[in-house]
């Protein structure tokens, strides 16, 4: 008796979710027809195979997640913002359509998108103040409506996306109360990520001035190495701290979203410190969403001394590239100056058989902790791997904060004696666990 009861309602339960499902899928379907944004006639656009289209992914239950409209769908052009029907898409994660000349204005209902993780309006004709309803997006992490005929002032409500850690809203007619930049945390509390709003008002020294000083007390990572004062108060325990911190924030860019985003100009120059020496990444100006199914070409951005080799001759973008600059940022923290001696002559024997102890900042004394040292020896084993010529032989990020993460073993060589070759060997780069196979 009890087993049928439980039986008919567990039935009556599948049953109820799957026609809730059924009915979802129909209301997508129905929203995508209604829309007049697709020519459903043509054969390639069968709204039974909409999952397939170059616009569309959808989860395995077939409800749609990702839509993804660019510059490439030039038949797209000119459609109305208003005419698809948002709130139908419940599911939604990444909404994507930029540079097609999308006209209209944001409607409200996006607030409604509670799953939305990615929002990418850049380069339209939208019209209007932004939706409060914006701020709704708890779960948004990525806001890019640059290059728009926004209006009105920045809503406070964007305030509430806690998650936002990159968010460009420039090229608009915007006003702001809000100030021009844009703070982004981590989860944890920590910054990563800072964004100027207005490009014209980032050009002033002043306003650069009052940027940091709202915002980063120390300066940039740059100016704190170049200062002979600051340079001493900035001792091993704290260097060895800030690049720990930033190789954690661009672990996190490249591998916490759908679509890694590249920061494209790692540099001492680029790292903020605050009043507690923690670093956070800035200037987004560069950064871009790298888009799996794209190709990666585009013109080179970044500051000289820090672009990766292969830029110089492939123009192919990948998280690779930030590998390499974020090499030269953690050599350029332990010399105290930029490495590019070294990185010029790293193929002489010369140059190999330095000892670490000569090329470590001067400024500061030989540090006596073994641990210290220790700690030191693998920032500088790290470094070097991420300065390999080959970008696939380079470390990903998450390897990078990983092994950072584990606990140090001894070494058996003496540490004062080590050398840039050994710093360099992969007996070493197996030890602090930074091997990529
Ligand atoms: C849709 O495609 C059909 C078939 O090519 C074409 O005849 C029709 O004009 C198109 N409709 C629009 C609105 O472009
Ligand atoms: C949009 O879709 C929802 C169902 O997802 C429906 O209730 C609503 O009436 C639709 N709005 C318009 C304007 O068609
Ligand atoms: C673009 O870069 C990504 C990540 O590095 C890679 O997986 C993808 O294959 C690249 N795409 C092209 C077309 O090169």
């Amino acid at each position: 008796m009890w087993m049928v009861f439980v039986l008919i309602i567990w039935g009556l339960m599948v049953g109820t979710e799957s026609s809730t499902l059924t009915s979802q899928l129909e209301m997508e379907a129905n929203a995508i027809l209604n829309s007049g944004w697709w020519n459903t006639s043509l054969a390639y656009y069968d709204i039974s195979y909409r999952c397939n289209w170059r616009q569309i992914s959808c989860n395995n239950a077939g409800s749609i997640i990702n839509i993804n409209i660019d510059g490439l769908d030039t038949s797209m052009g000119g459609n109305n913002f208003e005419t698809l029907n948002l709130s139908t898409f419940r599911n939604l994660e990444s909404l994507v359509i930029k540079y097609v000349g999308l006209q209209g204005t944001i409607p409200k209902d996006i607030g409604l998108l509670s799953k939305l993780t990615h929002l990418d309006l850049a380069g339209n004709h939208l019209k209007a103040k932004m939706p409060l309803s914006l701020g709704s997006l708890r779960q948004l992490k990525y806001l890019d409506i640059s290059d728009n005929f926004l209006q009105g002032s920045i809503p406070h409500e964007l305030g509430f996306l806690k998650n936002l850690i990159t968010l460009d809203l420039s090229l608009n007619s915007l006003e702001g109360a809000y100030g021009s930049v844009y703070k982004a945390q981590l989860p944890c509390g920590k910054v990563v990520a800072l964004k100027k709003l207005h490009s014209f008002e980032a050009e002033v020294p002043s306003f650069y001035e009052s940027f940091r000083n709202e915002y980063m007390e120390k300066g940039s990572l740059f100016s704190v190495l170049y200062d002979d004062v600051d340079a001493v108060e900035f001792k091993w325990r704290k260097r060895v701290n800030i690049v720990k911190g930033v190789a954690s924030a661009i672990s996190y860019l490249h591998h916490d979203f759908t679509s890694p985003i590249v920061h494209r100009d790692i540099s001492s120059g680029n790292i903020l410190l605050n009043n507690e020496w923690q670093p956070s990444v800035s200037d987004f100006g560069t950064a871009r969403l790298l888009q799996h199914d794209s190709s990666n070409r585009t013109i080179v951005a970044g500051t000289i001394g820090y672009i990766a080799p292969e830029l110089a001759y492939t123009m192919v973008v990948s998280e690779k590239c930030d590998v390499y600059g974020f090499g030269v940022v953690a050599l350029e923290t332990l010399m105290g100056k930029h490495p590019k001696e070294i990185l010029s002559s790293l193929q002489l024997a010369s140059t190999q058989s330095m000892k670490l102890c000569q090329v470590l900042d001067q400024r500061l004394p030989f540090p006596n902790n073994a641990m210290v040292l220790l700690e030191i020896i693998r920032v500088a084993v790290i470094a070097f791997a991420c300065l390999n010529f080959n970008p696939s032989s380079r470390p990903t990020m998450i390897r990078v904060s990983q092994s950072f993460a584990t606990e140090l073993t001894p070494l058996t060589v003496p540490l004062n004696e080590i050398t840039l070759q050994q710093l360099m060997s992969e007996e070493l780069k197996a030890l602090f666990h930074i091997v990529n196979h």
